[in-house]
């Protein structure tokens, strides 16, 4: 039986600045901490950097009739934070303005919803050597562009989000390293946690006090559907301390004001937490209208005592989206939890396929976040994608991941979640961080050489399902 999606369920595709725009030094932009990192030698596999990435900054037009070509009804992008205030303090640079408000000309003149995310990792390079998010100042910096760019944009862009995948700005950026700014500190990834939360809460109160009272506001976080490998005790307390760190580490201070007791007490013999100020969880807990969720993969975790057999191998490594692997834990307090490959089918990320995660996760949140709405801010896969010797490119492995995480979102609908829309990621083969351009994402297929763009047989797929609402059995 084919499965409808509501008429106003909103079909997009999403993006992130330095993965996509190249022009690095164009308009008055300056490096970010992903500019620095990747010049770092052994930090990005093959030395690859988004320096010109998939030049979206100049062939921004023919993405968007790409776009329209696929039936998209909405779009995800970020602004990149360097080209509109180049050091992370003082006014805009109008250039750097100037550019995001003709791309949001251009998808309204298609009848592309933009959705705006503020910040997508890539922090001025300035304000890391100020301390970067281990540092509160950074929240506050983070509030002022954020009023910025409301104040520029807030009359055509009606979808907000402050950050994407804070869980990576903090853990994977400052605890394992393996993201910009490449820092290995623990201590510091739970004050840049923190420090996000912040931000989060400052910026949404600069929205609020800006944007036309109809415009919502998002943040896009990757929460973890952490499993235990087994029922024992000791697993599932190795669960219990992931989902602290993975999960409510944020929606804590979102949606309660607060950081839960086990989560302090996990972390206690690294800090006391005295970088949270009185009044910072009131600021934190600013009312969202959209929880974006970006899935891709479920963990499942062991205790680390826990010698019984595996069904896969063990993974020392932080999580399937962990992006990389490092000597350093991502998660401060936890260095007692295995992650495990469960059995079964792997995209090129080596990521489990498994939809059941995404069903869980929506769940989750329509209970714990009552009256907010979901949205699917990202999904999809890599697969190692190659022109067949007539230029097209076959992609079936991906309509399958997209089609069976499609259909847990269109169940978990009907089981009472509130889904709004899905963006896939991602429109466009580009800069996968510290993997480089080996992994694919893309729905339309990127030749690096010549940059010219060939949607893979699962864009017509997806267009196909967003032009008609309507999931094929
Ligand atoms: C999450 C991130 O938001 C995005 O930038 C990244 O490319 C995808 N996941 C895939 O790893």
């Amino acid at each position: 039986m084919s499965d409808h999606f509501p008429p106003d369920f909103l079909w997009g595709a999403a993006t992130s600045a330095y993965q996509i725009e190249g022009a690095v030094a164009e308009g008055g932009r300056t490096p970010s901490i992903w500019d620095t990192f990747c010049r770092t030698p052994g930090k990005v596999s093959g030395g690859d950097s988004g320096d010109i990435a998939v030049d979206h900054y100049h062939r921004w037009r023919d993405d968007i009739r790409l776009m329209a070509d696929l039936n998209l009804s909405a779009y995800r992008f970020s602004v990149s934070w360097s080209r509109v205030q180049p050091t992370g303090r003082g006014p805009a640079v109008q250039r750097g303005l100037d550019f995001y408000r003709a791309l949001v000309d251009g998808l309204l003149e298609q009848g592309i919803r933009p959705s705006l995310t503020l910040y997508h990792w890539d922090l001025p390079q300035e304000l890391e050597s100020a301390g970067g998010w281990p540092e509160r100042d950074t929240a506050h910096r983070f509030a002022d562009y954020a009023g910025l760019v409301a104040e520029a944009l807030g009359d055509r862009v009606d979808m907000w989000t402050t950050l994407n995948e804070p869980w990576c700005s903090a853990f994977l950026g400052y605890g394992s390293g393996v993201h910009a700014p490449g820092r290995t500190d623990p201590v510091a990834a739970l004050r840049a946690a923190h420090h996000l939360n912040l931000g989060h809460g400052l910026a949404a109160r600069a929205l609020r006090a800006t944007l036309p009272k109809a415009a919502r506001l998002a943040i896009s976080l990757n929460p973890s559907a952490v499993r235990a490998r087994t029922q024992s005790p000791a697993d599932l307390d190795a669960r219990r301390r992931i989902d602290a760190l993975a999960n409510r580490v944020f929606t804590g201070p979102m949606f309660k004001g607060a950081y839960d007791d086990d989560l302090l007490r996990d972390t206690a013999r690294l800090t006391d937490w005295s970088f949270v100020h009185d009044g910072d969880l009131s600021i934190t807990k600013h009312p969202l209208d959209l929880l974006g969720i970006n899935y891709y993969a479920p963990s499942v975790v062991s205790a680390a005592t826990d010698n019984r057999p595996g069904n896969g191998p063990d993974l020392r490594e932080p999580r399937p989206d962990g992006h990389g692997e490092s000597a350093h834990s991502p998660w401060p307090g936890a260095d007692s939890v295995l992650f495990h490959r469960p059995p079964g089918e792997l995209t090129a990320m080596d990521w489990p396929i498994d939809p059941t995660g995404l069903y869980d996760l929506l769940m989750r949140y329509t209970r714990e976040a009552p009256g907010v709405p979901l949205m699917i801010t990202e999904n999809g896969a890599a697969y190692d994608d190659k022109p067949a010797p007539d230029g097209a490119v076959h992609d079936p492995d991906r309509i399958r991941y997209l089609h069976g995480h499609l259909a847990a979102v269109r169940r978990a609908m009907r089981d009472g979640a509130d889904v709004r829309g899905y963006f896939l990621w991602s429109l466009l083969d580009n800069f996968e961080w510290a993997y480089g351009y080996g992994k694919r994402f893309g729905a339309v297929y990127v030749d690096y050489e010549t940059q010219a763009r060939t949607p893979k047989s699962s864009a017509r797929w997806y267009g196909e399902v967003a032009r008609t609402g309507v999931l094929p059995e």
